[in-house]
């Protein structure tokens, strides 16, 4: 599999004129080795050419993780504190025998150190990001990775099943953020979740990225949760909105404003549609009811090793959407002073429409008054 991603990579960087691909500790090192390092001031980096064996450098308490892990023959460099990676970096280049090379890199998270570390060792090469050619390797899932991403799903599924019954009138959103982080962990998430949770409640709900705060939540308030797993790296991204009690006319209609542009977006996926046209097709349901304004984001966003990763759902985006892409469908509106809501499922493209990996129901629960 590790290995069928190589030949993959490979090729695409021969055909982008790339000598080869450069990355660090994070989400493309390990989809192309299956090896995880956590990012640290301990550089970890992956040298991928596009013929031949790959190079690691890394620092020396990895090396049995990547002696007993590397999926394939990988020649790796490792660096002890007090030394420092310099030296491990000019070995690694000398063995990649790159000559004036041009290097694709990951421009939204490589750092300074680590290209620094690059530049010395390659004797300034040619640095180009290659996002593009990451994002076409990882953008479509094959079953294993779908596989994941269920699992994440119904992890998170079951976490938030579990914390719905124990939330009551006048509980805090901390508190609540609390219970759900703990029945995350213990439904069998990773336990770097992909991000803390959000519970926006009342007025707090107006706030598409609101934090966990002290308000106590309330008869009559809507209350947004977005919250995340993940299953051996592969995360589940989810929102549902609820209505505390019985809430206004006009907080309904937002909710179900919300539901229709979820809809709407869900029968509009399908293989060789553009992610402008599922992003559109949201946008019409709600602005169709005056509350354009006030959907202010994205329909949603791909999911996979990331929480956050192509391809963008955005209405400018014409990227055709290909069976097997996974992403959230997540509109909302959010109206200053009066609240919000959200519906966010992750979904996977199919040969004729798509699946959505998320069941929770999303027709307005009325939860806190039992
Ligand atoms: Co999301």
């Amino acid at each position: 599999m590790h290995l069928a991603r190589l030949k993959r990579l490979q090729v695409a960087l021969a055909q982008s004129n790339f000598d080869g691909a450069v990355t660090i500790a994070g989400p493309n090192l390990f989809y192309l080795t299956g090896l995880s390092f956590h990012l640290s001031e301990r550089p970890t980096v992956g040298f991928f050419p596009a013929h031949g064996d790959p190079v690691l450098v890394a620092g020396n308490l990895e090396e049995s993780k990547v002696t007993n892990g590397k999926p394939y023959p990988l020649r790796a460099f490792y660096y002890n504190d007090s030394d420092g990676p310099s030296a491990a970096f000019r070995e690694a280049a000398q063995v990649l025998r790159f000559g004036k090379a041009r290097l694709g890199v990951e421009s939204r998270r490589m750092r300074v150190m680590e290209l620094r570390l690059v530049e010395d060792a390659f004797l300034n090469p040619r640095i180009d990001a290659a996002e593009a050619i990451f994002a076409a390797l990882r953008m479509t899932k094959d079953a294993q990775e779908l596989a994941l991403m269920r699992t994440a799903v119904q992890i998170a599924e079951r976490a938030m099943l579990a914390t719905l019954p124990t939330i009551r009138v006048g509980q805090t959103e901390r508190e609540i953020g609390a219970e759900l982080v703990v029945q995350t962990l213990r439904a069998g998430s990773d336990p770097d979740l992909p991000f803390s949770p959000i519970v926006a409640s009342g007025p707090n709900g107006a706030l598409p990225h609101a934090t966990l705060s002290d308000r106590a939540i309330a008869a009559g308030d809507l209350i947004t949760l977005d919250w995340g797993a993940a299953k051996d790296g592969y995360n589940a991204d989810l929102t549902r909105t609820y209505a505390v009690g019985q809430v206004s006319d006009e907080l309904k209609k937002i909710y179900n404003l919300v539901l229709a542009a979820n809809t709407a977006a869900q029968a509009a996926t399908r293989p060789g549609v553009a992610a402008a046209e599922v992003d559109a097709a949201a946008r019409q349901a709600i602005s169709a009811a005056g509350y354009g304004q006030y959907f202010m984001h994205r329909v949603g966003h791909g999911l996979g090793l990331e929480g956050h990763e192509d391809p963008s759902m955005h209405g400018r985006n014409e990227q055709s959407l290909e069976a097997g892409m996974t992403f959230t469908i997540e509109p909302g509106i959010y109206v200053p002073g009066v609240g919000g809501a959200r519906i966010e499922d992750d979904v996977v493209v199919t040969a004729n429409g798509l699946e959505s990996l998320s069941t929770l129901p999303r027709e307005l629960q009325i939860i806190g008054s039992w």
